[in-house]
């Protein structure tokens, strides 16, 4: 039995970060995918199961070209670069989110990641890309075809997140109060976490601060 929490994070900040420093913001959206690394091995230390990542949001193609193009760029190099970071931890990369329109070159690699890490069962990290809640739920409803007998337990089969307990902390780092279309329907009963540290910034120790409050809560899930 797993006692740990799936833990959901928003990391959002990267560009205000880079900001602060006089620097671009692809600065920030480096440094933050370097946090990604210890945030992770962090996790797998302590012995969560599910780790969620929201890395590109469907909002996310609004922004400037170059930005997007820079974005797609370095989820290219970070999964160049850690897949042996999650072979040898034992930890299996997986994918939320509408990547069929994500460069080919890009989407043979997500899957051959995903393949390269599947055996892997020590923990499974989720990295949401071109994910909207929104976009999910449509998605899902486009697959049904028994309307008639659909049921909770039942639609969720239907989401992305079909293989995935529902989030039990929801954490977004960057100051901001919002969900941003992420995981609407699964974080129906999660704890939710706000943080006014910039993404690059955030430590495991303020991580580990959340989880002690976590633990300390009483979930009564609409009961006493
Ligand atoms: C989060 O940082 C990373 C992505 C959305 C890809 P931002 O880029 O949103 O940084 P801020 O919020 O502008 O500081
Ligand atoms: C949420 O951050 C998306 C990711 C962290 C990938 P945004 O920066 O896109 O959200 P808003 O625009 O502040 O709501
Ligand atoms: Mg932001």
């Amino acid at each position: 039995v797993n006692n740990t929490p799936h833990i959901a994070i928003i990391m959002d900040g990267n560009g205000r970060w880079a900001k602060n420093k006089q620097k671009q913001r692809t600065f920030g959206h480096q440094k933050g995918a370097q946090n990604v690394r210890f945030v992770l091995k962090h996790c797998r230390k302590i012995g969560i199961k599910y780790l969620t990542l929201y890395a590109f949001s469907t909002e996310n193609w609004t922004r400037p070209k170059l930005e997007v193009e820079f974005l797609l760029k370095l989820l290219e190099k970070y999964l160049k670069q850690e897949l042996n970071l999650y072979i040898q931890n034992n930890i299996k990369f997986d994918t939320i989110g509408d990547i069929s329109i994500f460069p080919k070159k890009l989407q043979n690699l997500i899957k051959t990641t995903k393949e390269k890490t599947y055996h892997c069962d020590g923990m499974t990290q989720v990295l949401a890309l071109n994910y909207g809640a929104k976009d999910e739920i449509i998605r899902a409803i486009k697959k049904l075809k028994d309307k008639q007998n659909i049921n909770e337990k039942i639609f969720a089969k239907f989401l992305d997140t079909k293989d995935l307990p529902d989030i039990d902390m929801l954490i977004r780092t960057g100051g901001e109060h919002r969900v941003s279309n992420f995981l609407l329907w699964q974080i129906s009963y999660a704890e939710i976490f706000f943080s006014d540290t910039m993404w690059p910034d955030f430590t495991t120790s303020e991580l580990d601060d959340m989880i002690t409050k976590f633990k300390e809560k009483h979930r009564r899930y609409g009961g006493d």
